[in-house]
C-alpha cells in the first residue's frame, strides 16, 4: 500500500484524544469544528481509525470511522483531515486505503462518508478517489452539487457520498 515518505501509520488510541482535537478548528478552515470529534471516538472506534504522523512524531492526519453495526455491507468515515502544511502528496488518500483494506477484510464492500456540500476540497478529493455523490430523491443543487438539505439537526445540508471497494 503506497505511503507518502516519512510517513508512519498507525491505529489511535485514546491517549492521542487531545492532539487530534486540538488541531480540527485549524485543519478545517478556522471555523469552531471540533464538537466533531467527542472523546467517544477515540474509546470505541480505534480499531476500525487510523493516525498518520511523521518520524518525529507530529500529527500528520488521521481517519476516524467504523463498520456499522446496522448495515453489515458498510462502512463509514466519520472524519478525515490532513495537516494543511502535507496536503495534496496522496496523505489522504493512503489514510483511505488502508480503510478501504480493513472494510475488504471485513467483508464489507461499500464505504460511506458524508460531507457539507460547501466544502469544494472534501468533494472534489472524495470524487479524486472514487467516491460517487448520490443523486436521486431527496437531493437537489446546494452550491452546485448534489445534497440533501437540512439534512442534520434540521437545519444541516450534506452530501452523500459512495465507494464501493
Ligand atoms: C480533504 C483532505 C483530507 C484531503 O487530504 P490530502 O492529503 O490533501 O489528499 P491527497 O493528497 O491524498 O489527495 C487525493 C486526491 O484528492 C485531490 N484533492 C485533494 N485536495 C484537493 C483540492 N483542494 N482540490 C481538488 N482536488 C483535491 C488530489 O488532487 C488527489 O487526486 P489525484 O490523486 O488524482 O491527484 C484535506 O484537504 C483536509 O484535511 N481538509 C480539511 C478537512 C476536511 O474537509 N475533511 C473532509 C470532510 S470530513
Amino acid at each position: 500500500m503506497d505511503a507518502p515518505d516519512g510517513i508512519i501509520f498507525r491505529r489511535p488510541t485514546e491517549a492521542d484524544y487531545p492532539t487530534v482535537v486540538r488541531v480540527i478548528d485549524d485543519w478545517w478552515g478556522g471555523r469552531k469544528m471540533d464538537f466533531l470529534l467527542p472523546r467517544l471516538w477515540l474509546q470505541h472506534f480505534t480499531g476500525t481509525s487510523w493516525l498518520a504522523e511523521t518520524t518525529d512524531g507530529a500529527l500528520a492526519g488521521f481517519l476516524i470511522g467504523f463498520h456499522s453495526p446496522d448495515q453489515s455491507n458498510v462502512a463509514y468515515c466519520r472524519l478525515i483531515g490532513t495537516n494543511p502544511n502535507l496536503r495534496q502528496h496522496g496523505l489522504g488518500r493512503a489514510l483511505y486505503e488502508r480503510f478501504f483494506e480493513d472494510a475488504r477484510q471485513a467483508d464489507r464492500h461499500e464505504v460511506h462518508a458524508i460531507t457539507w456540500p460547501g466544502n469544494k476540497t472534501s468533494i472534489a478529493f472524495h470524487r479524486a478517489i472514487g467516491f460517487e455523490v448520490q443523486t436521486g430523491p431527496g437531493t437537489q443543487n446546494l452550491y452546485g452539487v448534489p445534497a440533501i438539505a437540512a439534512y442534520d439537526f434540521d437545519r444541516e445540508d450534506r452530501t452523500i457520498m459512495v465507494r464501493t471497494v
